[in-house]
């Protein structure tokens, strides 16, 4: 029996019948602001290190899932379109299912719908898995707690440990050698102030994916060694600042957590480069508008996109600084996810 069987089998219910004619669901999106990047074991997505991240309110993914009767097969079907057999998404989503699923019999038909562009570096594949995640929990009534939800959303993609909430989540890396102390917990804080900016350079799929790349970058980037700790004083930076509202000590430990594993990427062989001219010549124009007084800061994940941080009283600067930038507020959203 693999891990992750053994891990579902501890978690989910031995018996459990599909009670419901459909589920729905809905995860949002996160940006990490001290990242997740290796591993400690690649089959369960256990990470190397504690991470920490801030959801991103009403952008993420719709999930609706229905059980079929007569099919043999899943349909999957993203952002309205019935994906084929061989997509790598649907690949995903099946080996996923395959975890669940008691007897081979029962297929379904699996609608996502997402409000952010897939795979371009806007954490798609988290708020993916977590909506998944949460709509079979609701299809099948197994009635499992969040952190539960959290160490099954892991098993599809690390970050989808984190997307299980609002706010600000913490992703302890946990010692448990199944990973049952590996999962999201929220963070009490609340910030209203703070905003984020959707910097969309380019919507093209990416030319590796994140799962690929922290691969290559552990193995081959002699720099790795010093991510651990890089990572432990950021973390422990960027708590700090939550905790005391230190706008300033937040954005700069975010931005230098960002700029330290793209360098990172940059030492793998052959070097992992994401950023297009446009991603530096945005990278400029933020720090020249901080040298000119104006505290926003960027982070960038495995994309040439940025996320800018800033203060809801520096909106309108920011905004004309950078027209095409969409605004959140994690935390004035009134969505309700339920
Ligand atoms: C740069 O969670 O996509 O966004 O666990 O292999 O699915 P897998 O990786 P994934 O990696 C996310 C990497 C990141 C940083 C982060 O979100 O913490």
């Amino acid at each position: 029996m693999n891990n992750q069987i053994q891990v579902i089998k501890k978690i989910i219910p031995s018996t459990f019948n599909i009670e419901k004619k459909e589920a729905c669901a809905f995860a949002p999106s996160n940006i990490a602001l001290c990242k997740y990047w290796g591993k400690r074991d690649e089959y369960l997505n256990l990470p190397a290190t504690s991470s920490l991240s801030i959801s991103l309110g009403s952008k993420g993914a719709f999930c609706k899932i229905v059980p079929l009767k007569e099919a043999r097969e899943d349909l999957i079907h993203l952002n309205e379109k019935l994906l084929p057999m061989n997509h790598i998404f649907t690949q995903q989503i099946l080996n996923y299912l395959s975890f669940f699923r008691r007897s081979g019999k029962n297929t379904y038909q699996i609608q996502f719908n997402l409000n952010i562009p897939v795979a371009a570096g806007l954490a798609s594949s988290a708020c993916i898995f977590a909506a998944l995640i949460q709509a079979l929990n609701a299809l099948h009534q197994w009635k499992l707690k969040p952190s539960e939800l959290s160490i099954l959303a892991r098993l599809g993609s690390g970050s989808a440990s984190r997307s299980l909430w609002k706010g600000f989540v913490k992703w302890q890396a946990g010692e448990d050698f199944l990973g049952m102390d590996s999962h999201g917990i929220p963070l009490e804080e609340k910030w209203p102030e703070l905003c984020i900016g959707l910097y969309i350079l380019s919507q093209a799929k990416k030319p590796i994916s994140s799962r690929e790349a922290m691969k290559k970058t552990i193995n081959t980037a002699v720099f790795y060694k010093s991510w651990p700790e890089k990572v432990a004083k950021d973390l422990s930076n960027i708590e700090d600042a939550i905790s005391k509202k230190d706008f300033e000590q937040l954005g700069s430990t975010t931005e230098s957590n960002a700029l330290s594993l793209h360098a990172l990427m940059a030492n793998a062989v052959p070097a992992i480069v994401y950023s297009l001219p446009e991603t530096l010549a945005c990278m400029h124009h933020v720090w020249h508008l901080r040298q000119e007084g104006i505290p926003v800061f960027f982070t960038q994940d495995a994309g040439p996109n940025l996320k800018l941080f800033f203060l809801e009283k520096d909106e309108a600067i920011i905004k004309s600084a950078f027209p095409k930038l969409e605004v959140i507020k994690p935390f004035q959203e009134k969505f309700d996810y339920a």
